[in-house]
């Protein structure tokens, strides 16, 4: 495993991260807890030191998981974890009062509520898990979470990018609030490297990269006729016909990568580190055999210079997939 650092945290963090949304048994059909806990511990095997955690997995389930086993390993791990709004729509509306959605009695009483669940008197990164633009011009939340940071409660600061509004956060990071972003960059979505990734890199605000896989289907291991039960949640993100529109563009991303002796899950995770902006690539793990394949992955060489211009002719300026068309 290669290490890199995130940013002005100046923590030195595994290149390839444990996603743990999957392991909060929520929205990603079943999931059995041996499974995860093992892929966890196997993780960690691999050399892992960064996990990404959050409420909304499961109502905290994925955070105690980790908690639970954190306590059997003696090697120090950097756990991010995310607040979200108090309820109300996802993403906040540009009409949404950020002192109903962040207030600091609400920011105060849900921090709690993450220490207690990684078991910790102090959380090593808080994120916020989404964010409007309507509120850059004062964003208070931050001077809030300053605050409980300077009370001890919180480490570091970031922020998870609102899904169809990445950019929102550029404002923030120019104000100086962040220490961590973390960002959608992938094979389809190459915006961030336009502005977002460039201005990270320029302030060393740390970049955390998610759904490196397109939440699987850049594994490549999709068909047209692959559907999901309905408490998965890609059955929504990938309803009507965008499992048949994104297994043609996959299709093609294989063609081009086929005499690269790199796989699609390879290929995916090694694109989204090939920017040096990046700290982290945090791989939705929820099995031993993904834990192994991902973090396997750092170790390979780098992608050569034609295949990854060949990546980048695959990105797809798409809408946000939320709960379907
Ligand atoms: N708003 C936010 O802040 C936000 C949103 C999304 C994600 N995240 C974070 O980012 C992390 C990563 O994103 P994600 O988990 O949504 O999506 P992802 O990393 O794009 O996809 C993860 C899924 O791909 C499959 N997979 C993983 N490794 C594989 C491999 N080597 N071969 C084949 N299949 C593999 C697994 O699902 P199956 O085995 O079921 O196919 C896994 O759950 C999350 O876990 C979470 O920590 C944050």
């Amino acid at each position: 495993m290669q290490y890199r650092t995130l940013g002005r945290t100046e923590q030195r963090v595994s290149e390839i991260g444990f996603g743990a949304w999957a392991i909060g048994e929520s929205a990603w059909g079943s999931q059995k807890e041996s499974d995860s806990i093992d892929a966890l511990h196997k993780a960690i095997d691999m050399g892992v030191t960064f996990i990404d955690t959050a409420q909304g997995y499961g109502d905290g389930k994925s955070e105690r998981l980790i908690a639970q086993v954190l306590k059997e390993r003696r090697e120090k791990i950097m756990v991010a974890t995310k607040t979200p709004p108090a309820p109300g729509p996802w993403p906040p509306s540009p009409y949404c009062d950020m002192s109903d959605r962040y207030s600091e009695a609400y920011l105060r009483h849900n921090i709690e509520e993450r220490l207690r669940n990684l078991d910790t008197d102090c959380i090593d990164l808080l994120q916020l898990h989404t964010w409007t633009r309507a509120w850059n011009k004062n964003p208070k939340p931050f001077e809030i979470l300053k605050k409980l940071q300077r009370e001890g409660k919180i480490r570091y600061i970031g922020i998870s990018t609102p899904e169809q509004d990445q950019n929102a956060v550029i404002d923030l990071m120019r104000a100086g609030y962040l220490d961590t972003v973390q960002v959608i960059y992938n094979i389809f979505e190459q915006e961030p490297a336009a502005e977002l990734l460039p201005v990270a890199r320029e302030l060393n605000v740390g970049v955390i990269v998610r759904v490196v896989f397109d939440e699987g289907a850049l594994t490549g291991k999709f068909s047209k006729t692959t559907v999901f039960p309905n408490n998965d949640f890609r059955s929504r993100y990938f309803a009507d016909d965008r499992m048949e529109r994104t297994v043609n563009r996959v299709e093609k991303i294989k063609t081009d990568i086929k005499d690269s002796g790199f796989t699609m899950p390879q290929a995916a995770i090694k694109f989204a580190l090939a920017h040096n902006a990046v700290s982290t690539v945090i791989t939705g793990i929820r099995t031993v055999e993904q834990a192994q394949a991902n973090t396997a992955v750092s170790d390979l060489p780098d992608l050569p210079a034609e295949t990854l211009a060949k990546l980048r002719t695959h990105a797809w300026l798409r809408g946000v997939w939320y709960a379907g068309k």
